[in-house]
């Protein structure tokens, strides 16, 4: 079992950004409706950026959201980890600018990109700084932003955007529907949590961590196209054929999340001596409702202990897990002392459990 020092979350934080698009809005771009959505994953809303916000944006907010929360100066901070998959540009990662945005000195800054098992691929990333000690103290921080995968032309966005009252052209809204399994289900945000060393042996601080990785899975859900196997990796063929969207066989998903959430969670209470029962919450990644209904019934625990926000802000990606936990902190959910599981999968196929003592 891991001992002390461990790494303490000392803030969290959160950033959506302000507007907020209901089912009803996206079935003017696309062929769906607001009861197929809500009955399919029980998402009501999502929040969309404004064109030219980043996820760094996002995620600089957050941050400074957690660093308020943890009443900290960025000052402090020695080491931040940013997990995004839709980084502002290819290159450099989202870390240094959002160090660059808190206006912190040059420090070690990494990005990571698994996707939506990212934030509890960065908590282990934490814990393994601050017991080596390399860091004291970690800002670790998940930002996804969506709507830039979506291969809309500027009139569907002036339509979604209320600028615009439609309707489409029929031959535009075939177009958009073809990935209306996709458009439906995801939003932008961003969530971060600061964490200092903490010597205390009083059983606080992350304490353990199953993940998993299987690239043999990879193609239910990949970008087929912008990257280097595609020459050059931006062409118009990869716009005609939409190879910048992303490609989801989401039964397959489904599947695998709700077999793998539930076994990867038993695994890490059982490595450290645990069970189900002892378990205040548990905050899973929020991909579909009806997914995290099926794991939890799986893994046996009441509906009170288990925080879903889905309905709110759809998938949000490395976004989901701080942005779930902090909902769950602020209502009362996670007092300090209480024993949380963070589970999630996604794209690689990345999965794993973390388990943490507020
Ligand atoms: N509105 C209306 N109809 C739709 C929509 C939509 N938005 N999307 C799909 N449909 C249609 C399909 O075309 C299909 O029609 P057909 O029967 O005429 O062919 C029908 O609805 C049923 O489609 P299914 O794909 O079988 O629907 P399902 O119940 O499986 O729900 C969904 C689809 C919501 C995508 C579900 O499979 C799911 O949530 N899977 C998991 C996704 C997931 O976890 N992704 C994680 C990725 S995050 C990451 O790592 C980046």
């Amino acid at each position: 079992m891991a001992s002390h020092p461990r790494a303490l979350m000392v803030g969290s934080g959160i950033a959506v950004p302000p507007k907020v698009v209901d089912n009803h809005t996206l079935a003017r771009i696309i062929e769906t409706s607001d009861e197929w959505i809500q009955e399919r994953s029980g998402i009501v809303t999502r929040h969309f950026v404004e064109a030219g916000v980043g996820s760094s944006d996002l995620g600089a907010e957050a941050a400074r959201a957690a660093l308020a929360d943890a009443g900290m100066d960025a000052s402090e901070v020695d080491y931040v980890v940013c997990a995004t998959m839709t980084p502002d540009h290819y290159f450099p990662g989202s870390g240094t600018l959002i160090q660059e945005r808190l206006g912190i000195d040059p420090l070690p800054a990494l990005d990571i990109r698994q996707q939506c098992a990212g934030f509890a691929y960065g908590l282990q990333i934490v814990d393994a700084l601050v017991r080596s000690g390399v860091a004291r103290t970690v800002l670790l921080v998940g930002c996804d932003v969506h709507t830039a995968l979506m291969p809309f032309s500027k009139k569907t966005w002036a339509v979604l955007d209320g600028q615009d009252e439609g309707p489409l052209s029929a031959e535009e809204l075939e177009y958009n529907s073809q990935f209306r399994h996709l458009v439906v289900l995801f939003g932008d945000g961003a969530g971060a949590m600061v964490f200092r060393r903490h010597d205390a042996d009083d059983g606080r601080g992350i304490l353990g961590h199953r993940l998993y990785g299987e690239g043999r899975e990879k193609d239910i859900l990949y970008v087929p196209g912008v990257g280097s196997k595609s020459r050059p990796y931006v062409s118009r063929e990869t716009l005609e054929e939409a190879a910048m969207v992303p490609v989801m066989d989401g039964r397959s998903v489904f599947k695998l999340a709700v077999t793998r959430m539930p076994e990867v969670t038993r695994q890490v209470l059982e490595d450290h001596g645990y069970g189900v029962d002892d378990l205040d919450l548990v905050v899973m990644h929020q991909a579909n409702l009806r997914i995290n209904e099926v794991a939890r019934r799986q893994l046996g625990v009441p509906e009170e202990k288990v925080h879903n926000n889905i309905q709110k802000y759809g998938n949000t990606t490395s976004a989901t897990l701080p942005l779930c936990f902090h909902e769950a902190r602020e209502e009362g959910k996670a007092p300090e002392g209480s024993l949380v599981a963070f589970t999630a999968l996604g794209a690689g196929l990345h999965w794993g459990a973390v388990l943490m003592r507020v």
